[in-house]
């Protein structure tokens, strides 16, 4: 399975702290906002990686990230020129899916909870179709809203509807097989002009092979796009990382855990960092004994 972090766009609702760097480069706590993202997708066991994002960020990534053989990861970069939708990502990333099924993440999303890393793993070896994953919210007329019948099994999806039929939101990570290259391809804009998800979506639902897994109240589902919904996020990480002592996607520790590098390479990324507090925790990790620390 091939993965895509889509970082695009121009954080408007952000101005004026991303009009002289990308929304996600910014800090979320201790670390880039992209982090959280790529963090999901390493987690799936997904190791080769499209970041699409403006031709005026991409390079910020690229210094960010590299090619990602330092994390055991294969990174490719794509330059999307107009934010022309969410479904773009599977026309800019064609040729890096080819004949694979794909996860997409958008790289403003974060996740957090118990069992994750193995319902990723589980839902990227078993997939038919495409999954998708609910979330239960208070407002769900900002999101794309999934409505389940008594079986649970989704029976409608919509963008942004002024009358919701649920207040389950789509969250930004979708995991496809590859018709969605087809689909795509066959997408028209909306009447706001973007290629939308919820259209690819709305595909798979029309071919019966949409599914909904809900993620329980237990999970974190963050938002990182107003000034307020950012600093909560950061203050999240930060109450959780300093009550457990652990980090909130590390992508050193999670390479090490996923067997994508071994511990001196871990070591030597840590020492890179290590004025730093989180470079003191690669390097910690990297020494430590697995049983000592809880996985992500
Ligand atoms: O966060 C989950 C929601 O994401 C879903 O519930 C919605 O169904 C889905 O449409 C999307 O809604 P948003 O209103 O959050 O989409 P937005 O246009 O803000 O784009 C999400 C991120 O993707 C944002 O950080 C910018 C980036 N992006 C967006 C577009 C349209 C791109 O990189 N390229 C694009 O063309």
């Amino acid at each position: 399975m091939k993965g895509i972090v889509l970082a695009g766009g121009h954080g408007t609702r952000l101005h004026p702290v991303t009009l002289g760097v990308s929304k996600q480069l910014l800090p979320v706590y201790d670390k880039p906002m992209i982090y959280y993202s790529l963090s999901v997708l390493m987690l799936a066991g997904i190791r080769e990686i499209l970041v699409v994002s403006t031709p005026e960020d991409l390079p910020g990534f690229r210094r960010l990230l590299g090619d990602g053989a330092e994390l055991g990861l294969s990174l490719d970069y794509v330059e999307q020129a107009e934010p022309k939708g969410l479904a773009d990502a599977f026309i800019l990333g064609a040729d890096h899916v080819g004949d694979d099924s794909v996860a997409l993440v958008l790289g403003d999303n974060i996740f957090h909870g118990q069992g994750f890393s193995a319902l990723l793993q589980r839902t990227a070896q078993d997939l038919h179709g495409c999954v998708l994953f609910g979330y239960p919210v208070q407002d769900p007329r900002r999101y794309g809203v999934g409505e389940v019948n008594v079986r649970g099994e989704l029976i409608s999806i919509e963008e942004k509807p002024n009358r919701p039929r649920s207040n389950r939101a789509i969250t930004g990570l979708y995991f496809y097989d590859n018709d969605v290259l087809e689909i795509a391809a066959g997408l028209r804009p909306s009447s706001r002009g973007e290629l939308e998800i919820t259209d690819v979506n709305r595909a798979y639902l029309a071919r019966g092979t949409a599914k909904l897994v809900d993620l329980g109240r237990g999970f974190a589902w963050l938002d990182t796009g107003t000034h307020e919904s950012l600093t909560e996020a950061g203050q999240y990480v930060r109450v959780l990382e300093h009550r457990q002592g652990v980090r909130i996607a590390c992508l050193e520790e999670i390479a090490l855990r996923m067997g994508f590098i071994d511990r001196d390479a871990c070591h030597r990324l840590g020492e890179r960092m290590a004025n730093s507090g989180y470079g003191q925790y690669v390097m910690e990790i990297a020494a430590a004994r697995p049983a000592l620390r809880a996985v992500t």
